[in-house]
């Protein structure tokens, strides 16, 4: 069987309209915008305007990753979404956003891996992409967790943002080797007995309603740092590369506090963590690809260089991947 290296052709991203600041939050709940800075690093975030969907949000960032390729929608053969916070029960946002940016040939599917979602997304189409089932792929995390929130529940409310990022993958010949562009390697986890730490109480089997977000914060943040910490070990490990030879540290944005824990922890230089989690609070899988496409729209992420993706979600859910641009 042939091998494919999976090279990113493209990033984009897409932040809804509005705008929810922490000043406008605290006249909604018991919270103050010091608090929330201090705790989180997060100054406001988006929300989806009534009647703009995940799948709005997710072809946005698909049609900017598309262009930023310089490829059409027709070259794709596989788009996989990873999102929580589906339009619809079923069909898959995926196939909505296969129809919106016109996409009429490949397969498209959601998975559902939560704030770890683009990481399982992008290793996914990797292996697709690896033994030549598929030549180019949309990666989209898209997300509206404005939807799933307890807007009474301070502790989690003012946490989260709508958003969402894409990158196109497109195959190329021969193994990923360190020097080559590609995904390097990738590694996920799950153990599914952390469940009851952050969970949304409803869904179409059990409650036949969509729920509400419940955490169990301070758990989560130290389950986070520890295990983002060995999944990014693990990934070094295995490839034989070290954290110098990372250029730039793209993490999932949950919380400034869990970025500077990680990086502390593992010696990551300061000015190598792309942040995004000020501008928009956590997005979910929504979040690494933004991140991304901040670094690649403002010059700091050049091709060539060596990015390191981590995230920790519901389920729990954690990994990291290593991608050379
Ligand atoms: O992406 C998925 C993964 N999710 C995460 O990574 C989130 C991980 N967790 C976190 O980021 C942090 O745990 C939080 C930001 C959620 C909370 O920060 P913390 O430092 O762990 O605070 P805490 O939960 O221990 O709460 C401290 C205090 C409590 O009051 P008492 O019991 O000390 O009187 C809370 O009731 O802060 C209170 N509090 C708030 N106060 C003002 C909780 N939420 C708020 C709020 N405003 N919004």
């Amino acid at each position: 069987m042939s091998r494919f290296r999976s090279v990113v052709a493209g990033v984009g991203s897409y932040l809804p309209k509005n705008v929810l600041t922490n000043a406008a939050l605290s006249k909604m709940v018991d919270t103050s915008d010091e608090w929330i800075r201090q705790r989180t690093g997060i100054h406001q975030r988006h929300i989806a305007a009534e009647g703009e969907n995940t799948s709005d949000l997710g072809t946005i960032a698909a049609q900017r990753a598309l262009q930023a390729a310089g490829m059409e929608a027709g070259e794709m053969d596989m788009l996989v979404v990873a999102t929580a916070t589906p339009d619809l029960t079923f069909p898959a946002t995926a196939t909505i956003i296969q129809k919106n940016i016109g996409m009429v040939r490949g397969f498209a599917f959601d998975v559902n891996a939560v704030c770890s979602g683009f990481l399982f997304a992008l290793a996914t189409a990797d292996s697709f992409i690896a033994r030549g089932q598929a030549k180019n792929a949309l990666v989209i995390g898209a997300e509206t967790f404005s939807r799933i929130l307890d807007w009474e529940d301070r502790s989690t409310c003012v946490l989260f943002g709508d958003g969402a990022g894409a990158i196109v993958l497109s195959g190329e010949p021969g193994a990923p080797g360190m020097g080559e562009r590609g995904v390097v390697h990738s590694y996920l986890r799950s153990d599914g007995r952390f469940t009851e730490l952050l969970y949304v109480d409803g869904g179409p089997s059990s409650t036949k309603t969509v729920g509400h977000l419940r955490m169990s914060g301070n758990q989560v943040f130290r389950h986070a740092i520890t295990n983002i910490s060995s999944s990014i070990a693990k990934v070094l490990d295995d490839t034989g590369l070290t954290i110098s030879d990372v250029d730039w540290f793209v993490p999932h944005q949950a919380n400034q506090r869990i970025l500077e824990g990680v990086s502390r922890r593992l010696g990551i230089p300061e000015e190598r963590v792309i942040t995004t989690v000020s501008q928009h609070g956590n997005t979910s899988a929504g979040s690494i690809p933004l991140a991304l496409d901040a670094g690649v729209q403002d010059g700091r992420v050049k091709e060539g260089d060596l990015v390191l993706m981590e995230a920790l979600g519901g389920g729990f859910t954690w990994g990291a991947a290593l991608v050379r641009m």
